[in-house]
């Protein structure tokens, strides 16, 4: 399979028809012009990708982004039943973002965190109208900042699809040490990679659970950090390591 091929799967179809009108201005007439709006958008999107990862290829490190499947099972890894603050580390062209976008309630906050400018100005124009979604074209590390700045406390979840694993030590435990923080008590810090090689760094963490999800290329290993909760916090315990069967629900 070409990788433009892969560039064109149809997880993230749906989006094209809504945000963008590919079809010369005209209103989409049928489900078939539907279609090839969204199929056309879907190729935008992909080169996109594609042509920031030949640009960046250690900072983007994937040439296409996360399966709708993918996006999915970690939108089920959080409970949108109340107002949420969360952010996101490395949204990309913001496939998981608008995921979040479309669950999260019209109080909720989605802090988005991109250090590529192109993926910045797009999640930008992804987002002008909604006032829940704020793009930050810069490093995760800012995270502290952009709260204070914005007179939030704390995010009961936080994202991440940055390529932790080729991180330096130092940024990668100044990165955790800031994202443990940030969080309340009891929050998540979910991560999905190709590796699960941050489990032996994120010792501040109280419990752990991850899953090995194949429906994705390549496949994924998701796994929830969460902090300890308010009660616990004097005493850390000893972190939990559960490892799930091939996409079997954390
Ligand atoms: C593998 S892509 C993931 C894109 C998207 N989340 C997805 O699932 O398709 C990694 C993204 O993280 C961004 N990135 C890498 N390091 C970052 C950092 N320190 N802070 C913010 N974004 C970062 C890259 O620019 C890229 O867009």
């Amino acid at each position: 399979m070409s990788i433009l091929c892969l560039a064109a799967s149809p997880g993230r179809m749906r989006v094209g028809a809504r945000n963008r009108r590919p079809t010369g201005g005209k209103e989409p007439t049928s489900r078939l012009d539907n279609a090839r709006a969204a199929v056309d958008y879907s190729h935008f999107m992909s080169v996109l990708f594609f042509k920031r990862f030949l640009q960046r290829p250690f900072q983007i490190a994937s040439i296409v982004p996360s399966s709708k499947a993918l996006v999915k099972r970690v939108a089920r890894k959080m409970d949108f039943s109340q107002p949420r603050v969360i952010a996101e580390y490395g949204p990309g062209e913001g496939v998981h973002s608008r995921e979040i976008a479309r669950r999260m309630s019209p109080d909720s906050h989605l802090l988005l965190f991109e250090l590529d400018p192109a993926f910045s100005r797009d999640l930008e124009r992804q987002f002008a109208g909604d006032r829940r979604v704020h793009v930050v074209h810069g490093d995760a590390v800012r995270l502290p900042q952009e709260l204070t700045r914005r007179g939030i406390a704390h995010c009961d979840y936080i994202l991440s699809g940055i390529p932790f694993s080729i991180l330096k030590i130092d940024k990668k435990r100044t990165l955790l040490q800031k994202t443990h923080d940030a969080l309340a008590p009891g929050g998540s810090f979910i991560i999905y990679q190709i590796t699960n090689e941050l489990k032996q760094h994120a010792t501040l963490f109280a419990h752990a659970e991850s899953e090995y999800f194949l429906q994705n290329i390549p496949p994924m290993f998701i796994t929830v950090f969460q902090k300890a909760p308010a009660l616990n916090s004097g005493r850390r315990r000893e972190m939990e390591w559960t490892r799930f069967p091939a996409n079997r629900q954390a």
